[in-house]
């Protein structure tokens, strides 16, 4: 079968929707209805998404779920999580509750700059290109006003503006490296209209200039935003007496304090174990970057190009037993943004913002960070004491429950049954085969 398909984006929603069920289902009608079962019913509403992207078909849900009583920096905090895995708001809340009896979480931003370059090929002499670029650095500043006067009168702006030999790296390739500081927005539209601006000098300066010579030429091969940002970062931290760490589970303290050090210890010179480490971290960063209509893919990228700026990819996160005083900590790179974008488009994204107390983005920064830090120390509890599985099954016993599409009598007995016996997929499936027998 031929599945391509010309002016797809031109079709209107229903011709679209009818060519997906046509082509690729053999009862289309349920095709269909499951498409138009996640519409919503208001029509504004439903627009506002479509007109997010193109070619909408439907939503795609995932949980909104909230983690109370964060402790962070003195107060208290209900986090806010958009995600699919059962066990992560869970544990977010168990390890919220259980620092904010120890201190709490401290969270502080250690800088906040954005970086953004624009890459181009020069055939000439580089002290030339140097002077030539000294006598225009004004220039890219003043032909960027109209675009800054907003950002500066927030109080950010162009930071500075670098010219970089790169040509180690490759022939002829130079770069300008530019700094900013965006406030409360994330910044990468105001960044990337700064480095088209920036281009566009550069190539006019230059074909003027006599500086450079006829026949050295110089071409631009692109400008945008860089998502590593090394110095945009956050810190949280949990500390406590290594005492105070006992609870009704961890009976022998000093004992678990060490276990825990000995498996961050491993995260950090063992990148197997480190993706793995770090990827529990995400589980709680990536979940409030949904839920506060934030890039997910720019912080992942931006976190673990910086996991690995040692050259080796290591822990994000860090813990020592000091004068009987457990500590651990994680630093990341984090450029977010309060305002523009989603913020205020998606009404959930909003109100998201309104359960935090519409943070600042220094704030929205510390917020999750700690999200991110609960959700480690979570992981790494399980795992240095019961194992993880006990605690992920109880909370997928759901999934297996609703796989099966059980009554509310077989729910009850499920869930009887289980509180009592260790879930696995096949003992679950075993007990509703029998129940049904
Ligand atoms: C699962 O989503 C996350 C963990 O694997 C993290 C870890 O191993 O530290 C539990």
């Amino acid at each position: 079968m031929n599945n391509a398909v010309a002016g797809f984006s031109k079709l209107s929603k229903n011709e679209k929707i009818n060519w997906i069920a046509d082509t690729y289902f053999s009862t289309p009608d349920e095709a269909l209805k499951i498409i138009r079962n996640y519409w919503n019913s208001d029509h504004k509403l439903q627009q506002l998404h479509d007109e997010f992207i193109e070619n909408t078909i439907t939503n795609l849900y995932i949980p909104l779920g909230i983690a109370p009583n964060f402790l962070i920096n003195g107060k208290y905090k209900t986090i806010p999580m958009a995600i699919e895995e059962s066990s992560v708001v869970a544990a977010a809340s168990k390890a919220a509750k259980y620092w904010a009896t120890r201190g709490g979480f401290k969270a502080t931003v250690l800088n906040t700059e954005k970086i953004g370059q624009v890459h181009f090929i020069f055939n000439g002499n580089a002290e030339k290109l140097q002077s030539f670029f000294d006598q225009i650095k004004p220039k890219f500043f003043s032909d960027t006003q109209s675009i800054t006067k907003n950002m500066q009168q927030r109080g950010g702006g162009i930071l500075d503006i670098q010219l970089k030999d790169k040509r180690n790296l490759l022939e002829n390739y130079f770069q300008l490296h530019a700094t900013f500081e965006t406030k409360d927005s994330m910044g990468a539209n105001f960044i990337n209209s700064c480095l088209e601006q920036f281009a566009t000098t550069l190539k006019e300066e230059a074909h003027n200039s006599d500086l450079l010579a006829k026949n050295e030429t110089l071409q631009v091969v692109m400008s945008i935003l860089s998502n590593y940002v090394p110095n945009c970062v956050v810190r949280a931290e949990v500390s406590c007496p290594v005492e105070d760490l006992a609870e009704k589970h961890i009976t022998n303290p000093q004992e678990f304090a060490e276990r825990f050090v000995q498996a961050v210890q491993i995260a950090e010179v063992e990148p197997f174990r480190a993706t793995t480490h770090n990827k529990g971290i995400m589980n709680g960063v990536d979940a409030v970057i949904l839920a506060t209509g934030n890039d997910f893919r720019a912080v992942e990228a931006g976190i673990h190009a910086y996991a690995s700026r040692n050259g080796q990819y290591t822990s994000l996160s860090h813990a020592k037993i000091e004068d009987g005083v457990f500590t651990f900590w994680l630093e990341i790179p984090l450029a977010l943004g309060t305002v523009g974008g989603l913020t205020s488009l998606h009404p959930l994204v909003k109100l998201c913002l309104e359960i935090l107390q519409k943070p600042s983005a220094k704030e929205l920064m510390e917020i999750v960070a700690v999200a991110g830090l609960a959700q480690n120390f979570a992981a790494l509890r399980s795992l240095t004491t019961n194992g993880i599985q006990a605690g992920h099954m109880k909370m997928h016993l759901n999934n297996i429950i609703n796989q099966f599409e059980a009554n509310d009598e077989e729910r009850h007995l499920i869930k009887s049954h289980f509180k009592i016996n260790a879930i696995s997929h096949s003992a679950v499936v075993e007990f509703i085969d029998n129940l049904r027998k």
